[in-house]
């Protein structure tokens, strides 16, 4: 895991949508698309809003989540809909490329969750995960002490106690995580330094998920300096 500290949080989501959009474009030029599983969060989504402005070719972007609320379609929780109003709707992306995982139409969890892993296997792989944390080092959907952080064989499961409302939600597993070809955790402020510190440490998924985040090619930790605050200098 690669560690890069910017001064603030300002400078840390302006500096990554400019290395985001210089992926975008890499990534275009070799192969003529990208695939992006994007975030919600305060940071989240400003960095989706730092991308508004960007030269970027948004016909061959696909762009599907994460982690998202499992609320109704309109529900101002989704992460989704969060990421229409600070991008999506202000950029010329196809609606075919933008594949948001299920909003709760009365499907059970499980069933949409099914939908989810068949969605992820549709778009056949997936260049960059773009990832938040929490100050109890949870990524995702993936809460220390839940079972959610040991499942595996499929991609995205349902959470229905998360400790954060709303409680029902679906999630990357971290098999999905960890078979795209980039992770970035993307982090800002005094309240996550202890779990970016523990995160860093190699403490185990039980404990911090965050820590258990690796890319196939690339994983980095992008933080502000009071993210960064807990990390020894060397270890950077
Ligand atoms: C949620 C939150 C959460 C968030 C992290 C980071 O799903 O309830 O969105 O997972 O991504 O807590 O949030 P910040 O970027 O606001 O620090």
């Amino acid at each position: 895991m690669t560690v890069i500290v910017h001064e603030d949080r300002a400078a840390l989501v302006d500096r990554t949508a400019e290395r985001l959009t210089a992926l975008l474009a890499a990534l275009i030029a070799e192969r003529g698309h990208a695939t992006i599983a994007v975030t919600g969060g305060s940071v989240g989504i400003a960095l989706l809003a730092g991308l508004a402005d960007r030269a970027i070719d948004w016909q061959r972007v696909r762009i599907t989540w994460s982690d998202e609320r499992y609320v109704v379609a309109d529900s101002p929780d989704r992460n989704a809909v969060q990421a229409r109003e600070a991008l999506l709707d202000l950029v010329p992306i196809p609606a075919g490329n933008v594949r948001e995982l299920p909003a709760d139409d009365g499907t059970p969890l499980a069933e949409a969750a099914a939908a989810g892993t068949e969605l992820l296997r549709d778009l056949g792989g997936i260049d960059l995960t773009l990832l938040g944390m929490g100050p109890d080092a949870h990524i995702a959907s993936l809460f220390p002490g839940h079972p959610g952080v040991h499942e595996s064989g499929v991609a995205v499961i349902g959470v229905t106690d998360s400790p954060k409302p709303p409680p029902s939600r679906l999630s990357f597993t971290v098999d999905a995580i960890n078979a795209s070809d980039r992770v970035w955790l993307v982090v800002a402020g005094a309240d996550k330094a202890e779990a970016v510190a523990l995160a860093h440490s190699g403490a185990p998924a039980a404990e911090a998920p965050a820590g258990v985040a690796q890319g196939r090619h690339e994983t980095l930790m992008l933080l502000d300096a009071e993210a960064a605050a807990l990390l020894e200098e060397g270890g950077r």
